[in-house]
């Protein structure tokens, strides 16, 4: 097994440090990053950037069905979350992501002109699987989006997108994570190939995907940096994380990674919530993470960083931000707090970047507490039971 490991400590390390190449994997041969002007065309730009072999005969479909239905457990829950603005904005189709577990609880009306997208690396998980099949029975389009060719969901789904992360060994959910971003952003960018007032943004996303394995490269250089923090975290009892927008879910999925196998307590909190009782659980001593980087919400992330300095919480404030952010840095800078410095990408991708150190810390944290990083107690890789 160390050889499996390629040099690696535990997989979920080396998990984390193949996502320059298990993205380009997702990517690899379905998105066309140049675009060529087609000649003798009647519209030169007219042209298929994006080819999703499994999806390519339903996309007439699905753009002209009722609603998105994003349905997955765990870290597939949180990449359905990631992307959903994303699908929102391109597409113009409401989109919802249900957990499969709370969707069978409540019996959560489908319809025949409904698409569900089915989000599990594994394609195994019970829940997902029950969820599925009621789908199913509801006359719903149903898609897989899985890292595991064959698997029961696969088979199951009428079609769907492979993300082709390679094998994922490590309990905790890395690399699948962010394959599943791009992959579910892939989709987004094939439903909307026929819309002319999308172009543009579709273009800046396009150009977003081919510059991400260099950008995750780069967030990979701060594991030296990660590892320090980890050291001043490792006897704290608690991590909050705040992120709004597409980084909501990289506060999820962040305080989840720390919870599930650091063994410390934690929870990501969509930021816009934070008057409405988090709030009260900060004083000089909670550790706090906040995930700020450049975006539509970056302006309503400093004030929450003003406020939670006003609350005196600055023993351990660490705030994820973009390199060259020299308001952010000038904030931290004077109370002391611990920046996190990554790449700036297009706003829709940044949850793929900025999970990244995220991932890291949680790794670092989990060592230095002494815990199992690969299997952590309690907990299945794939949990194949209702
Ligand atoms: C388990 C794993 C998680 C995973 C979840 C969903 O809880 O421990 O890491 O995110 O199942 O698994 P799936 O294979 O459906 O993505």
């Amino acid at each position: 097994s160390q050889i499996m490991k390629g040099g690696f400590d535990h997989y979920m390390q080396k998990e984390i440090h193949e996502q320059p190449e298990s993205i380009y994997q997702t990517m690899r041969g379905r998105v066309r990053m140049e675009p060529q002007v087609q000649e003798g065309s009647l519209d030169p730009y007219k042209q298929q950037r994006i080819k999703l072999g499994g999806l390519a005969e339903h996309l007439e479909t699905i753009r002209s069905g009722r609603r998105i239905v994003f349905v997955g457990c765990g870290t597939s829950y949180h990449a359905s979350l990631a992307s959903r603005q994303t699908v929102e904005e391109l597409v113009n189709l409401p989109v919802a992501c249900e957990l499969a577990s709370d969707l069978l609880d409540r019996r959560c009306p489908i319809f025949r002109d409904d698409t569900c997208v089915f989000v599990s690396q594994s394609g195994e998980t019970a829940d997902t699987l029950a969820a599925l099949e009621y789908a199913k029975s509801r006359g719903a389009l149903c898609v897989g989006v899985t890292n595991t060719v064959g698997s029961a969901i696969a088979r199951s789904t009428h079609c769907g997108v492979h993300i082709n992360a390679g094998c994922e060994i490590g309990v905790a959910s890395t690399k699948a994570y962010t394959s599943q971003i791009a992959a579910i952003t892939m989709m987004a960018l094939a439903l909307s190939e026929d819309s002319i007032s999308k172009r543009e943004p579709r273009d800046a996303v396009i150009e977003g995907l081919a510059h991400l394995p260099d950008k995750i490269r780069q967030a990979l250089a701060l594991d030296g940096e990660m590892r320090e923090l980890a050291a001043k975290l490792k006897g704290e009892q608690s991590l909050l994380v705040f992120g709004r927008g597409y980084n909501y879910a990289t506060a999820l999925e962040a305080a989840l990674k720390v919870k599930e196998v650091a063994l410390m307590h934690s929870e990501g909190i969509l930021a816009g919530e934070m008057k409405h009782g988090p709030l009260a659980l900060v004083d000089e001593s909670m550790p706090i993470l906040v995930v700020a980087t450049r975006d539509g919400v970056h302006k309503k992330m400093v004030s929450v960083i003003e406020q939670l300095l006003a609350r005196g919480a600055t023993k351990h404030l660490l705030v994820v931000c973009n390199e060259g952010d020299e308001e952010v840095a000038g904030l931290c800078a004077s109370h002391g707090c611990s920046l996190i410095r990554v790449p700036q990408v297009v706003d829709c991708l940044a949850p793929v970047v900025n999970i990244v150190p995220l991932q890291l810390l949680a790794y670092h944290l989990t060592v230095l507490r002494g815990f199992n990083v690969d299997q952590p107690r309690n907990l299945a890789k794939s949990v194949t039971v209702l």
